[in-house]
């Protein structure tokens, strides 16, 4: 994967009923870190890291790259959304295209913010590059994960095996401008 490159980052802040969606700042560092050691939140993405490696190695100002959306709850990072670019090692179907990740910390699940943030993005991602689908890649054991793929008008293209389990990749459509 890599960023979306040529985009204005930090962008205008993208605001949802809720939430507020943001390019990160030194502020959100402590999250960073919680949400990257988190054993739940890693589960199917890798397993948490170890907290004294990331607090010697994150820098100032975590994820700071084109694409990089802090999810921001009342002034406290919940969650990050990231839009990349997937690079050729990608599945074939998926290479040059627009992925969309997520990840929040867990006392944010259940409520809907993962949702809505995920759609902000999404509308955001029109903007800058009209028309272009957008996929995803999940496991297809991560049930909280494949119900948000399904809820955004994700549908799926093929399953897969890697990293020891089975992937879901989905792909949604380009809003296509009504008339
Ligand atoms: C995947 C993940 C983001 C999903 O989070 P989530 O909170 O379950 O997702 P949503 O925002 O869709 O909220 C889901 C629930 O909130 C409930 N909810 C409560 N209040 C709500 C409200 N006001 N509005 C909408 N939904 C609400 C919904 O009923 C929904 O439950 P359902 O899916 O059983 O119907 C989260 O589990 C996570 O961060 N996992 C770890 C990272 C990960 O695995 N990422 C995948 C790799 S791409």
């Amino acid at each position: 994967m890599e960023d979306l490159g040529n985009v204005p980052w930090p962008p205008e802040p993208v605001r949802t009923e809720r939430l507020v969606l943001r390019g990160s700042e030194a502020r959100d560092r402590a999250a960073f870190i919680d949400l990257l050691t988190s054993p739940e939140a890693n589960a199917y993405v890798g397993g948490p890291r170890p907290r004294d490696e990331l607090e010697r190695r994150t820098p100032e100002v975590p994820q700071q790259w084109p694409g990089s959306f802090v999810v921001d709850l009342d002034g406290e990072m919940i969650g990050h959304v990231l839009l990349r670019r997937t690079t050729e090692t990608g599945r074939p179907a998926a290479v040059g295209k627009a992925d969309l990740g997520y990840l929040f910390l867990p006392r944010a699940w259940g409520l809907g913010y993962a949702a809505e943030a995920c759609s902000a993005a999404l509308g955001w991602l029109d903007g800058v590059f009209p028309g272009e689908p957008v996929l995803l890649t999940t496991q297809t054991a991560n049930l909280a994960s494949m119900r948000l793929a399904a809820k955004l008008g994700f549908t799926e293209v093929e399953r897969f095996e890697a990293w020891g389990a089975e992937q879901w990749l989905g792909m949604r459509s380009p809003v296509t401008p009504s008339a």
